[in-house]
């Protein structure tokens, strides 16, 4: 009987010490140092906002997953210009201390930031650049990404294309590069199938003047056009493609980010394109419906992937957070449990690849009525093959 109440004396001691441990914690602890690294101005300024505002959705959302951690943001506007990046990204690491640094929107921003944070103690999540080497022969422990490899969305589209019995395809991007990777990833499924490409164009980055790559295409008269354009660029080229006559004549075809976000300034333009997608604002799921209600109301405008992909980040953060119950100071535990945490995100459920990149469904969508609707599932759960990453 005494041995009884002394074990439950024992219990309850361990029990408070936890409960006051753990208080403790969250009274004492230092807040979560979130370094922020998008464009705020430049043709990719919609972009970077959309991907803070999604970041901070999440994070507002699941404050309950913090443990009492506050968040503390410290954000850096990139311009989408690569030539900034490693003194950008020096800064959040070794001035301000950041325990995660997320960002950027650009593929070449990308490339410098990795240089600064690989194997570095700060997690870096890229919440959109899609620039294939960051998980594939870059790839590091301490780098994750909520987005998409180059290669994932524009491969099925090869597929895609041929199923359309289109033979001789013109391809045309910004030349940089996630242009160049988008457009070798479309050439990899379409030419395995037979298809050929007949031209590739390649315009200076970010220049939008395309009416006399246009005319050529109207000239050549392919099949088909695939093209990698995004945010300003893609408002602008698609409004182009329709003002000289391409529009009903040669079916226009591309990677996604040519009509996410930019439908309401495409206008009629855009109705009819096909691309595919990680996303489409069009998808049928709870999580789907509620984050655009949510953000709707949160920024008074529509969600659009690069929405999704900050939140995603923000969703990683505190599931890792919470599975170590508030402290993240163990690195090596941290990567673990950002490394098993399985996302249930507006575009379906995400985990990730040995190499951290997401594994995820490819949307074949079509604009109709100014909405990326979903018309097929080209690819599900698609991995990236992560060439050369040696994790
Ligand atoms: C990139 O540079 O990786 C990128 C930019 C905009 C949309 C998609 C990818």
């Amino acid at each position: 009987m005494e041995n009884n109440k002394k074990f439950l004396r024992t219990l309850l001691a361990a029990a408070v010490t936890t409960t006051l441990c753990s208080q403790a914690l969250a009274d004492n602890a230092e807040p979560i140092k979130v370094g922020v690294m998008l464009p705020f101005s430049g043709i990719y300024a919609a972009l970077g906002d959309a991907g803070r505002n999604g970041l901070k959705l999440a994070l507002q959302e699941h404050a309950d997953d913090l443990h009492g951690r506050q968040i503390e943001f410290i954000e850096m506007d990139t311009e989408a210009k690569p030539e900034k990046a490693p003194e950008i990204a020096s800064s959040l690491l070794d001035q301000h201390h950041s325990d995660f640094i997320i960002g950027p929107v650009h593929s070449g921003v990308a490339m410098g930031m990795i240089k600064v944070l690989k194997d570095k103690d700060t997690i870096m999540i890229i919440p959109n650049a899609g620039a294939n080497a960051a998980t594939g022969p870059l790839c590091a422990p301490n780098i994750f990404r909520t987005s998409f490899s180059m290669w994932q969305p524009s491969y099925p589209m090869g597929r895609v294309a041929l199923d359309s019995a289109y033979k001789r395809v013109v391809t045309m991007s910004w030349n940089y590069g996630a242009g160049r990777e988008s457009l070798e990833a479309f050439e990899e499924a379409f030419t395995a199938g037979g298809g050929k490409i007949v031209k590739q164009i390649m315009v200076p980055f970010p220049k939008t003047e395309f009416q006399s790559y246009l005319s050529e295409i109207g000239s050549i008269n392919p099949d088909a056009v695939f093209v990698f354009f995004a945010g300003g660029g893609a408002v602008k080229f698609v409004k182009d493609y329709d003002a000289l006559g391409l529009k009903g004549k040669i079916p226009l075809l591309g990677s996604g980010f040519l009509t996410e976000g930019t439908t309401s300034a495409q206008g009629p333009s855009a109705e009819g394109i096909r691309t595919t997608l990680h996303y489409a604002d069009g998808l049928d799921n709870e999580v789907n419906t509620k984050f655009r209600q949510d953000y709707r109301q949160m920024f008074g405008k529509e969600a659009d992937i690069y929405a999704v992909q900050g939140y995603d980040a923000g969703l990683l953060i505190a599931k890792a957070v919470d599975k170590l119950g508030g402290d993240i100071s163990d690195r090596a535990a941290l990567i673990k449990a950002m490394e098993s945490t399985k996302l249930l995100s507006p575009r379906g459920e995400v985990s990730f690849s040995k190499a951290h990149n997401p594994i995820q469904n490819i949307y074949l969508r079509e604009v109709v009525d100014g909405v990326n609707k979903v018309m097929d599932v080209p690819a599900a759960k698609l991995e990236d093959p992560a060439r050369g990453c040696k994790l």
